[in-house]
């Protein structure tokens, strides 16, 4: 027989459906709550609240566990590409070979983007940080494909958009860097792979020859597999909500990278390494920023540090890590950010503070190490993270469309002020 929930309130019983997800994860069915008993929830930053039900990512915090539809991360970081890892998450299933070489040259045949897009570029100060830019680019795609603007119009103009977005995202992504720099666009070349492409419009010039160095490209292709979902995070939900309106593919992708942005999220691999030089710059003394992060006067965070659902460790970091020795051996690095990070890494994790709070590195700890390994500049790594979460935001807006989910709207409780009368400005 199925759970059931009871709640009393008001001196009644209240009895609500427990439901169950097929890793055993259990929820109280609320949706009918305020209907029966006028009450609301309470949960400030959703930590309790499940917005969604859905077959795409299963994570389960306490154990380190990560799945994209049934499938280990530590298998698909290993053995998958980037492409198949996407395919998977948008399709439910990994592709046979003639459904990936379908979908991989689809995705090859849009990789240009409109000629009229570059003027946009060319109006950003030189300074623009590229996830500003990025995020307005996406959105102004919509412009450009009106077909997009109906998210319901067909299943084909559907997968249209979602192939254009995944064509044209690294060529956007790489450009915003180029204009950042002053230096001129380099086009996709379609002979190359998702990875080694975008290296080459990253680092390639027209005035010298450039070879996509295979450990690059192959540590890159980790790095984004591991970055491709992770359920309901805050960019996540942001995507999920925007297209709840209706909104257009575009639009709510483009909301999901100005949600990543933030150093709470997606922006913590950026201000991981800016913490790194800033200890280095203040001569190493790791303790001394340790003792600052755990001083609760001092709004100074270890970056890198903490996951609101990983309270054991983040298996993407335990993949990452590992990536990132290989990495700077094989290029043979030696980078004193790393050194630094080793010793935050061992303080903190021996520290009562941090033991007692489950604090561990997050994935974000290591990839800016990688990311500067691979000659990413710092201000493209929240960037990277987007181009890697791509199609876990897709997959997650198709399936709340396919759905039919209704429109993101929460509650509140009002704290404000009771009615009371407008008094004239004088007799204020
Ligand atoms: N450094 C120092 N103390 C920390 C840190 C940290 N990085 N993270 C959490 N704490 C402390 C908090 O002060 C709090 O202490 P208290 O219980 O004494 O008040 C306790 O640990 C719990 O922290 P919360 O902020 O309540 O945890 P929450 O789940 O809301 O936040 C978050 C998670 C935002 C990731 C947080 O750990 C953080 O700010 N980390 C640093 C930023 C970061 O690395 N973000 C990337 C996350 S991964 C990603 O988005 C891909």
């Amino acid at each position: 027989m199925s759970e059931i929930a009871k709640i009393e309130l008001d001196g009644k019983t209240f009895e609500f459906p427990v439901i169950e997800g097929t890793e055993n994860e259990k929820a109280i069915d609320i949706s009918k709550l305020r209907d029966a008993t006028g009450y609301i929830t309470l949960d400030p930053g959703y930590k309790n609240t499940g917005a969604t039900k859905s077959s795409i990512t299963y994570l389960d915090g306490e154990k380190g566990i990560l799945h994209y539809r049934g499938y280990s991360i530590e298998q698909l970081a290993e053995k998958a590409s980037f492409i198949e890892v996407a395919y998977l998450l948008i399709y439910g299933n990994l592709p046979n070979q003639t459904d990936l070489d379908v979908f991989t040259n689809s995705i090859t045949k849009h990789t240009l983007v409109h000629e009229d897009m570059k003027q946009f570029f060319e109006a950003y100060p030189a300074k623009a940080h590229p996830m500003g830019v990025l995020a307005s680019m996406v959105c102004s795609l919509s412009t450009f494909y009106p077909e997009s603007l109906d998210p319901n119009r067909s299943p084909e103009a559907k997968d249209l958009t979602i192939l254009r977005l995944l064509a044209k995202l690294p060529t956007l992504a790489a450009w915003s860097y180029k204009n950042a720099m002053r230096h001129p666009f380099m086009y996709p070349k379609n002979d190359l792979d998702y990875c080694s492409n975008f290296l080459h419009m990253m680092f390639a010039m027209p005035t010298e020859d450039y070879t996509v160095d295979p450990v690059v490209s192959n540590a890159l292709n980790k790095l984004l597999i591991l970055h491709a979902d992770h359920e309901q995070n805050c960019s996540t939900s942001t995507v999920r909500i925007v297209g709840s309106s209706q909104a257009n593919l575009y639009a709510s992708i483009s909301a999901g990278i100005s949600a990543l942005w933030g150093p709470l999220h997606g922006g913590a691999n950026q201000a991981v390494i800016e913490m790194l030089e800033q200890i280095h710059a203040d001569g190493g003394d790791v303790d001394k920023w340790v003792t600052k992060a755990k001083d609760k006067e001092d709004p100074f965070r270890l970056m890198g540090f903490g996951h609101r659902v990983y309270k054991n460790f983040d298996p993407r970091a335990t993949i990452i890590k590992k990536a990132c020795d290989d990495v700077l051996e094989k290029m043979g690095i030696n980078d004193p950010m790393l050194e630094i990070a080793k010793k935050l890494e061992k303080v903190a994790l021996e520290d009562e503070y941090f033991k007692s709070r489950n604090l561990y590195p997050n994935v974000d700890f290591y990839s800016g190490i990688i990311y500067r390994a691979l000659g990413i500049p710092t201000e493209m790594f929240t960037v990277m993270f987007a181009i890697g979460r791509l199609p876990g935001w897709i997959a997650q807006w198709k399936e709340m469309t396919e759905n039919n989910e209704p429109i993101g709207r929460p509650r509140q409780i009002y704290t404000g002020a009771t009615p009371r009368e407008y008094v004239s400005i004088e007799k204020r």
